[in-house]
Formats: structure tokens, sequence, C-alpha cells
């Protein structure tokens, strides 16, 4: 059956036998299937604000509602969550086969999986790992011939021994540092370094050896570039490579004391990219994405670039093997312009249900930016404490400048009727779980959902959206109970 907009999509859909289940962190980021899978369910961790307006349109499990225990974040991931005792109990009582739609797979999830019975709608993760790997990427982009960022890998022994003088002669002044073993991104193990005083204070940071946990052997060095960053969201389908419209990525809402180049976000329809900087960043994807496919890769995952604008020149910059930062607001924004999302291909993929598109006219249709934008808000230090009380989640509208105004009831992009307005979902935790004590300055309090591209100075949020920010961080967050590390 051809697919042409979301009535054929729930008619492919019918035929799914059993329990199709969204897991996730939390229930926002899994909801797109539910107005075009029958049945849809999400199993969530954690016990957010939002849950009783998204549990309007869907059913939803939550383990921390469940144990009325929280799930403590450090190292708490999907596998943690289905491993969990009463997760699995839930899941056992659904109508067989359970098929699980989730942010990606572990090695270790694989081995329940088949002890449970569940089908996994995931790339196995050993070719995830691989492909998300720092060390595989750059060879890639090597073999493609695609533009490399000057720089290169190197173990931590050498940077450790050399100075800043050295790298600074090859790479120039302004040098980034990533960690490549830290494979948790959104800006974690990505350094700035300008002096050699940063230099330094970076060597004694890892001179150990160890970062958040990790050991460390690899780290890349690269040309700081005066770029933007950007990304494109694709799913590798039997048909082809449907891939989203080039977005602009939110860096550092606040430029923290240590790790930079922080994710917070992405805008779409503000900045009006040059042509060929668009064409350029789609024929890289498309080379990346076949790359993939030729690996046996299939479904969602996402590009980031850098985008120079001055020299109009675009880097690849690393593949993310998983469902990406931009779902599930990308789909929302593509569903109300009566798109099809990206999720639904990456359903009919991996529960390998027969279907036909016309792959150029969708992609034709995706390239088109939406308008939109969405910022993920972190605490930016720690340790914090969440107040014991709940910050309701739905439409605000700003009264007086950093203070807004509850407006009513919403969760999905369509749902925000004026410019001025934002929507508050994704959290924020729940306060009646009694404290919730925050050690990661990059723990995810909740997103702000904005109907305009939220643009401010330089490419970064505008000034609303970090208004907004800091007046959530203001409202569910005690100050800090030690001095911050
Ligand atoms: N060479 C570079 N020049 C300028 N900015 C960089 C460079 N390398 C990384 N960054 C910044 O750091 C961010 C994170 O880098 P990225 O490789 O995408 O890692 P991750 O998203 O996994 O944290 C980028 O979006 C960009 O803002
Ligand atoms: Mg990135």
């Amino acid at each position: 059956m051809l697919l042409r907009d979301l009535d054929d999509l729930k008619a492919v859909l019918s035929s799914i036998r059993g329990s199709l289940v969204g897991v996730g962190m939390t229930a926002f980021s899994r909801i797109i299937p539910w107005d075009f899978v029958n049945n849809y369910r999400i199993l969530c961790a954690r016990a957010t604000s939002d849950l009783p307006i998204l549990e309007k349109v869907s059913d939803i499990w939550c383990l921390e509602r469940e144990t009325g225990e929280r799930c403590s974040p450090p190292g708490f991931n999907s596998f943690s969550l289905l491993a969990h005792t009463a997760s699995k109990d839930f899941l056992r009582r659904l109508q067989p086969p359970v098929i699980l739609f989730l942010y990606q797979s572990y090695p270790e999830l694989e081995v329940l999986a088949r002890r449970e019975g569940w089908m996994l709608l995931a790339n196995e993760a050993a070719l995830r790992v691989r492909v998300g790997d720092r060390r595989f990427f750059l060879n890639l982009i090597r073999k493609l011939g695609l533009p490399l960022i000057p720089g290169g890998l190197y173990r931590l022994e050498e940077f450790l021994e050399r100075g800043y003088e050295y790298w600074a002669t090859a790479l120039g002044p302004h040098i980034v540092v990533q960690l490549a073993d830290v494979t948790k991104g959104g800006g974690k193990g990505t350094f700035f370094v300008s002096s050699k005083d940063e230099y330094q204070g970076l060597k004694e940071r890892l001179k150990k050896g160890y970062w958040r946990d990790m050991a460390l052997e690899k780290v890349i060095l690269s040309k700081k570039l005066n770029a933007v960053a950007s990304s494109i969201t694709l799913c590798i389908t039997r048909h082809g490579v449907l891939m989203g419209p080039l977005q602009l990525q939110f860096i550092d809402m606040e430029p923290g004391p240590l790790e930079r180049g922080v994710f917070c976000g992405h805008s779409w329809g503000g900045v009006k990219w040059p042509h060929f900087l668009e064409e350029e960043a789609r024929a890289q994807a498309l080379l990346i994405a076949q790359g993939l496919r030729q690996m046996g890769y299939k479904g969602l995952f996402g590009v980031d670039f850098l985008a120079d604008l001055e020299r109009q020149k675009i880097y690849p910059k690393e593949i993310n093997p998983r469902l990406t930062g931009g779902l599930p607001m990308l789909s929302m924004l593509l569903k109300a312009e009566g798109k099809l999302p990206l999720e639904a291909f990456h359903l009919l993929e991996f529960m390998d249900i027969t279907y036909e598109i016309e792959l150029e006219r969708l992609n034709e249709e995706y390239r088109i930016p939406p308008c939109g934008s969405h910022v993920i808000v972190h605490p930016l230090s720690a340790p914090l404490t969440l107040k014991g009380s709940t910050m309701r989640a739905g439409v605000y509208l700003e009264r007086s400048k950093g203070e807004f105004d509850y407006k009513g009831v919403g969760w999905n992009y369509s749902h925000l009727q004026r410019p001025q307005e934002i929507l508050l979902v994704d959290g924020p935790p729940e306060g009646w779980l009694g404290p919730l004590e925050i050690k990661d300055p990059l723990f995810r309090l909740c997103r702000i959902l904005c109907a305009d591209p939220g643009l401010g100075q330089d490419l970064g949020p505008s000034n609303r959206l970090r208004r907004a920010a800091k007046w959530i961080r203001r409202s569910v967050l005690k100050t800090s109970i030690l001095p911050s590390l």
C-alpha cells in the first residue's frame, strides 16, 4: 500500500499483532505513534508532571509512579528500566508478542529480550556502537572523501605529554578537545581550549585517565571552527533514504565552566541556509547513510554538521545512530503540516511490514523546513535538589519579563496558539516522590516548545527562551546545598 498520509499509515499499521510499547526515560520522548498505532502504550521511567496530560492520548506505565521510588539518574538507561522486576511483570501481562520501540539497544538488553521474548525495534547494539564510534566516523569521512576538520585522534598519553604550543602550532590558538571514549553525546566530553592555562587545567582534570566514570584512551583534537552547529535526521528504509530538513542546533545555553558544546535544542525555519551549503549537507548525509546501509544499519539516525557560513563550507561532525535529539519535536512539526513522521518508517522497517512510498516526493516535502523551536532545560550546576512542589506542564505566556502565567493544557506543538506562547513539557520531575538530588549539571529537567524559530543573538536561543529556562530552574530547584565543584 502506498503511504501518502496519516490515514494510510494507520491502515498499514493496523496489521500489527501483539503489543507495541514505546520505552523511554520520559513518556513525552516516545509519544509520536499515539495517533497512528492502535493500542499504543508507553513504558517510562520518570514520573514527570506532564503524565496526566499525555495519558489523555496514550496509556502510560511509569516505573517511578508504580514503585514510589526515584530511578537514580547516573547510568540509568532503558536496560535498567526494562530489567526492573515491575517493568518485566507489566510487559508479561500484555498481549504477546511484545514489541519495544526504544532509543537504542544495549548488549545486555538483547540478552534480556531473548529471555523475555521481546522484539526490539532498534539496530543491534554491536552495530550501533561501531557506527557511533568517533574513530569509525573519521575513517568513514576519509573513505568517502568528505571534508575533514583539521585535527586528529591521539592517545591520551600523547595529549598529556605535549604542551599547548605544540597543538596551537598545528591547529591554531583555538582548539577543541573531545574524549573519544565518552559515547554519551550532547556535549559531554567536549572542551574548548584557547590558552596555555586552559590546556593545563584540562590536563589536570584528565590526567587520572577518567571522566564521568569512563576510562579514557583516546582524545580528538581539532581546530575550533567559527561555525554553526546543525544536523539532519534520517531514516534508512528498504526504498531508500528519507531525510529531514537541515536544522540549526542550539548549543551552550549558558557556557559551563567545564564541558562546552552542550546541545540544548533546535530551531527550524529561522535560518536561511545558503542553497549550496544545504545541498552539500544533504549530499554528505546521503553518502553517510549509504555507507551505514551497506553495513546493515536501518531506521533512524542523525548526522551532525558544522557549517562555516563565512567560508561557505560544511563539515560532517558525528553520527548519532539512534533516535535523535530533534525528535519528537521534528515529527510534531511535520505532522502539523500533514507530513508523515520519520518514526513511522523506523517502525515499519523493523517490524518488516510491507509498504510503498514515493521516496522523492517525500524527501521534497521533508526538505522544506517547518517553523518552530525547542530547548532542553538543564540545571547547569550541581549538586542541586529538586523542590518538593510540582510545576504544571502546559501552555504558558510571559506576563512580564521572566515571569510566565499558566494558560492551559497542552503537550503538543499544535497546542501552541500564539507565537508568544511557550509549552512546558517532558518534565519537570514530579515533586511528590520526595527530594531529588541532582548530581549532573546536564540532567534534563524538561523541554520548552515554541511555535517560532526562537532565534536570538549569534543564532542562539532567543532571550525569551533563555528567560523561560531561568524561570523554570528558579521554580523547580533549590539553591545549591554544597558549593559547585
Ligand atoms: N572543531 C570544532 N569547532 C567548533 N565547534 C566544535 C568543534 N567540535 C565540536 N564543536 C562544538 O561541540 C559540539 C558537540 O560536538 P559533537 O562532536 O557533535 O559531540 P556531541 O554532540 O556528541 O557532544 C558541536 O555541536 C559544536 O558546537
Ligand atoms: Mg553532536
